[in-house]
């Protein structure tokens, strides 16, 4: 090929790639290993407002601090060689002119053999879905909360019913009526459940935080579930480091993560298997885990197990509303932590399921460490 040709090749190259960037729908911006924005199209500048001439040249984090790209992480990443680094989240971005907007974005590092070269974002406003998610929320909150009167009217008839109260029962109409108050129980659970989910998500469950040592914050956890576990002959392990960082969360919220994460584990695992619950430091969280000996979760049901009433085949013969791994993807969401499943590795056979808390001391904590304690 002669040089002319080849340079014509490069020109067209260059053409297409600034084609790409000024025309793509979405707002991009291409990052060197610095974290030095390089490039920043037209669509960038309309969510943001910021013009590109403004950004070039500056680090991503003075323009746009809710778009993590999170180079750091990636850099170990790549050293560790993990391929999983592309990151799907929403953040906030905060306009030139002061107000925040909720986006979408997509962010993946540029790498060529072991090296880092930089990072591309690509991120949405969406606002828009934001205000109709926000609509049906309210909607459907409203219908659930109204399904709670009557329910609760029911329930205090059939108690009043089961109690004789008005007239003797035979024994079939006490079997029945047992019936109808244990399903109605479930049917008010699923309400509870649901209304937390939707509060949490909606931002209008407020944490409140404190300064937690994992060690005790589980341990007082486990007197109630391990009950539940010795009845199937099952044991639980803790392998938490003693010098386990604390950290700076709802402790109530954060026991209810532990407490249905263990509740399934116990559940779908065998008799006299084992669950381990291990936390570790891994830099900017704490990331803790929790696996267990049963089935693992199907190939096709991965993607929709964090998703309310969710709930696999295999488990209709066991009991509950599919709601427990919603409301632990909300919480762990709400302290600005991330939750993820895996199965083991065969032959080995089980669910191994992860999430991070972000560590105390990465964000401003103005509440008195009450539950700081180290009393191991
Ligand atoms: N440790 C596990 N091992 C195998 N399958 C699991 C495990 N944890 C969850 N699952 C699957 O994920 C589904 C959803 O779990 P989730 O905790 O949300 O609901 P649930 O346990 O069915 O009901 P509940 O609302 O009472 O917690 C379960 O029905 C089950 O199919
Ligand atoms: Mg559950």
């Amino acid at each position: 090929m002669s040089s002319k040709k080849i340079s014509q090749k490069k020109l067209e190259k260059e053409e297409l790639f600034d084609l790409i960037v000024q025309n793509f729908p979405v707002g991009l911006v291409i990052l060197d290993a610095n974290e030095i924005i390089l490039e920043f199209n037209p669509a960038a500048e309309r969510i943001t407002g910021f013009k590109k001439e403004e950004v070039i040249g500056k680090n991503y984090r003075e323009v746009m601090p809710g778009l993590p790209c999170q180079l750091k992480n990636v850099r170990k990443q790549i050293v560790e060689q993990k391929d999983k680094i592309f990151v799907h989240l929403e953040g906030t971005i905060t306009h030139k002119d002061g107000h925040e907007i909720p986006v979408r974005y997509t962010a993946a590092p540029l790498v060529k053999g072991s090296e880092l070269k930089g990072a591309i974002a690509i991120f949405r406003d969406v606002t828009k879905e934001k205000q109709l998610e926000q609509h049906r929320r309210v909607l459907i909150s409203m219908f659930a909360h109204d399904l709670k009167g009557p329910l609760a009217i029911a329930s205090g008839l059939l108690l009043r019913l089961r109690q004789g109260k008005a007239g003797n029962l035979n024994e079939k109409q006490i079997q029945y009526l047992d019936t109808i108050i244990r399903e109605i129980g479930k049917v008010d659970k699923y309400i509870r459940s649901f209304l937390d989910i939707v509060r949490m998500e909606a931002g209008q469950i407020s944490l409140s935080k404190e300064l937690c040592d994992m060690h005790s914050l589980i341990s007082e956890l486990l007197t109630d579930i391990e009950l539940k576990a010795k009845q199937k002959n099952i044991t639980i392990k803790m392998e938490i480091p003693e010098d386990l960082p604390l950290v700076y969360v709802d402790k109530e919220q954060l026991q209810r993560v532990f407490f249905n994460l263990l509740d399934n584990a116990i559940k779908y695992s065998p008799d006299n298997s084992l669950i381990v619950i291990s936390c570790k430091d891994i830099g900017e969280s704490i990331l803790c885990i929790v696996e267990d000996s049963g089935p693992g979760i199907a190939e096709e049901d991965l993607p929709y197990i964090f998703d309310p009433f969710y709930r696999a085949n295999y488990s209709e013969s066991v009991e509950g509303t599919g709601i427990g791994l919603a409301i632990v993807k909300t919480i762990i969401e709400a302290h600005g932590g991330r939750v993820w499943v895996k199965n083991k590795m065969p032959p080995e056979h089980g669910a191994i399921f992860s999430f991070t808390i972000p560590k105390a001391g990465s964000e401003k904590i103005t509440t008195k460490p009450s539950s700081a304690k180290r009393n191991r």
